[in-house]
């Protein structure tokens, strides 16, 4: 069964779920699935409210019935939501709130974070984000719009890389949080130990798909190119 203890999530949900540190009272599974950083995390913090989101019916459905059967007690707080994940409706939810989004596309993610930003200008929103693709021009959204970086992490599954940014919409007066990079800072500094050498191979393979791209449209990608270009692994 799906949600029984001895089920191990992948590395990217594993580290997107210890990314969860602050005290929050609801927590947002957008585009959940099945449901399994949702799941890890209401056993990790009974103390929030975990939203599980999916645009898909038959997912939602499935994903009901078994949390129904998993959490049914009282001190585990949850419901589900078939909906469009730009569209939560987070002023119905007093508290702090923490929004997911992870496994889809850098440019829905982008689409998704610009409303839910747009609908709730004076809520202090923190999103964790893990996109798939296009991570130059989510970071460059999130810069234009204002938000802040609380921490970012290089992940590798499945010989793929993931970025992975915990984000909040404002600035911190007593503790200023750091700018976001386009390219990523932090980042490039995580040092994983079982492959020590991941964040190299992660710059050589975006700097050979830039140059790739820019073969064929050179005006589009030499700004970027040359900010890849400009990262140091020291
Ligand atoms: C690959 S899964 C990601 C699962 C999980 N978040 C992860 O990172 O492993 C992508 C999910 O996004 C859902 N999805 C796509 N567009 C959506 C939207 N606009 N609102 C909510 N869910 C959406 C799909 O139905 C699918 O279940």
């Amino acid at each position: 069964m799906i949600f029984e203890r001895e089920v191990k999530i992948g590395k990217r949900l594993q580290q997107l779920q210890s990314l969860v540190t602050e005290p929050y009272d609801h927590i947002w599974d957008c585009c959940c699935d099945h449901g399994l950083l949702g799941a890890a995390l209401l056993r990790q913090h009974p103390e929030s409210h975990i939203h599980f989101v999916d645009v898909v019916p038959a997912l939602i459905d499935a994903l009901n019935e078994r949390l129904s059967q998993h959490f049914a007690d009282r001190t585990h707080r949850w419901q589900t939501l078939c909906m469009d994940a730009g569209a939560l409706p987070l002023n119905d939810y007093p508290g702090k709130h923490l929004v997911i989004i992870a496994g889809v596309g850098g440019d829905l993610m982008m689409d998704m974070v610009a409303r839910l930003q747009d609908a709730n200008p004076e809520k202090e929103l923190d999103f964790l984000l893990c996109p798939v693709h296009h991570q130059y021009a989510l970071r460059t959204l999130l810069i234009s719009r204002g938000f802040k970086l609380k921490e970012e992490v290089l992940v590798e599954e499945n010989r793929r890389f993931y970025e992975i940014m915990l984000v909040t919409t404002h600035q911190n007066t007593h503790q200023p949080y750091a700018d976001i990079s386009p390219v990523g800072s932090r980042l490039w500094l995580t040092v994983d130990q079982v492959q020590p050498d991941n964040r190299k191979r992660y710059l050589t393979q975006t700097l050979a798909h830039y140059e790739r791209i820019q073969r064929g449209k050179p005006d589009d990608v030499q700004p970027i190119l040359h900010a890849y270009q400009q990262v140091n692994l020291s």
